[in-house]
């Protein structure tokens, strides 16, 4: 193939290190409808980038399809194995070849684009490397691609039942649907399949947490310049169960805070929200100074022996985890100032609280060990992930001990 294409492999020493590539390294073939090969394409893989180091095709061949098929199929293939950049090196322009200035017009029209000429590269020609990004698919399109059929509601009935939830049971919610793949009817599909498991004497409960209605010193996602912070402490509105966003959590507690029949706890930037029979009573109070403490909805969660369902995500995601973790010694000694914008008295006030310094860095070690020690969870496959259902009540009087143990040094 080298040989009939002398304009471009005319180069012997060349020409034999791209034979002993292609006798060592995977190589794509075009063929004809007779299986003869037509062309052939070599890569070659670097740390982030994979190279088309070799591409041919035979001459009576050119502008048929076969070279953008070739690289339609290399391409595919890097992207699959976490290629993020694709190059070519090739004659440069300074150069006045014309059988490489058709090659270039190749490459263009495929995306790649031209980066840098050198000069000292190869030993008596200048190289252009050409570039081209890998689309990474994120979002919707990242859930399509990693799941196999569409995950339905029924699937996700059927797997919360597999995860110990039960008619008339309370449960504490946390969830990512784009962890667990494409879900026909999205948030509105889990919110009914929860539904549907635990009827209208059950109770629902998620966290619906405001990041930025606290003190903006701290914030780190983004974090916001020194300057910016004392307007952010008189202007920001006053939060409001019914307006104040959410913070990233995600389309399922998107849904559910929507529903007429929900409601939410006025702590203004670690509320609740919840939906049945006992979501008031869960929720209310929800004292400032003690978010997932004593008196917290959590703490009146754990006295119901909630059911902790985590639906795509993990123990690191388990809200209820921090009331384990203010029913320890460590817990006592971190307590730190918080601020927020509130009504107070019927005015917007910026107010400082104390609360734990809570985290949850350790979290997924502490379900881990959970799992281990107790047996005490279900997972549960569905789709590209799982659901994991527990015993609220058995996690934090576990954790509390294992928190003691593990967080004193
Ligand atoms: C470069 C090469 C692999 C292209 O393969 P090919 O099968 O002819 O290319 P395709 O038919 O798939 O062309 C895809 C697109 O690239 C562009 N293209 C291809 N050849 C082109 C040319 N000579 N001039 C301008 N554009 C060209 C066109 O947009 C074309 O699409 P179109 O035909 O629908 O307009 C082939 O010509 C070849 O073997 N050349 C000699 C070897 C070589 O140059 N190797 C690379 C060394 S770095």
């Amino acid at each position: 193939m080298l040989d009939a294409l002398p304009s471009w492999f005319g180069i012997p020493e060349s020409n034999d290190e791209y034979v002993s590539f292609v006798q060592t390294h995977p190589t794509w073939s075009a063929v004809d409808d007779k299986g003869a090969v037509i062309g052939v394409l070599a890569p070659m893989r670097h740390a982030a980038s994979a190279e088309i180091y070799l591409i041919a095709v035979l001459p009576e061949w050119h502008r048929h399809g076969v070279g953008r098929s070739l690289v339609a199929a290399f391409e595919a293939a890097s992207a699959a194995d976490g290629v993020r950049l694709l190059q070519v090196k090739t004659l440069g322009p300074s150069h006045p070849d014309e059988g490489y200035a058709r090659t270039r017009s190749f490459y263009e029209a495929l995306g790649y684009a031209p980066l840098e000429e050198f000069h000292d590269l190869w030993p008596d020609n200048p190289a252009l490397i050409m570039v081209k990004p890998v689309l990474v698919a994120t979002g919707e399109a990242a859930a399509v691609a990693r799941t196999g059929a569409p995950i339905t509601r029924a699937m996700v009935v059927a797997a919360l039942r597999a995860a110990g939830l039960r008619r008339g049971s309370v449960a504490i919610v946390h969830s990512s649907l784009s962890r667990l793949g494409w879900v026909l009817g999205g948030g509105q599909a889990v919110v009914e399949a929860l539904w549907e498991v635990t009827g209208t004497e059950g109770t629902i409960v998620m966290p619906s947490l405001s990041s930025d209605w606290s003190e903006p010193s701290r914030w780190e996602w983004p974090p916001v310049p020194e300057a910016w912070w004392q307007t952010i402490r008189h202007e920001m509105p006053a939060y409001d169960a019914a307006l104040t966003p959410m913070t990233h959590m995600g389309e399922v507690v998107e849904c559910f805070r929507h529903h007429p029949a929900t409601v939410r706890s006025p702590h203004p930037a670690d509320s609740f929200v919840a939906n049945g029979p006992l979501a008031h009573q869960l929720l209310h109070p929800h004292a400032l100074g003690s978010a997932f403490g004593a008196g917290s909805p959590l703490a009146r969660l754990y006295e119901r022996d909630a059911q902790i369902v985590l639906l795509g995500v993990g123990h690191g995601n388990s809200t209820s985890l921090h009331l384990a973790e203010s029913r320890t010694r460590w817990a006592s000694r971190h307590v730190i100032p918080y601020g927020t914008a509130m009504m107070v008295d019927g005015e917007r006030r910026w107010v400082v609280y104390d609360d734990i310094d809570y985290d949850s860095d350790d979290f997924v070690a502490l379900g881990a060990a959970f799992a281990a020690a107790t047996g005490g969870e279900a997972r549960v496959p569905l789709g590209a992930g799982e659901i994991i259902g527990c015993s609220m009540r058995e996690i934090v009087d576990f954790g509390i001990g294992w928190l003691d143990a593990t967080r004193q040094s």
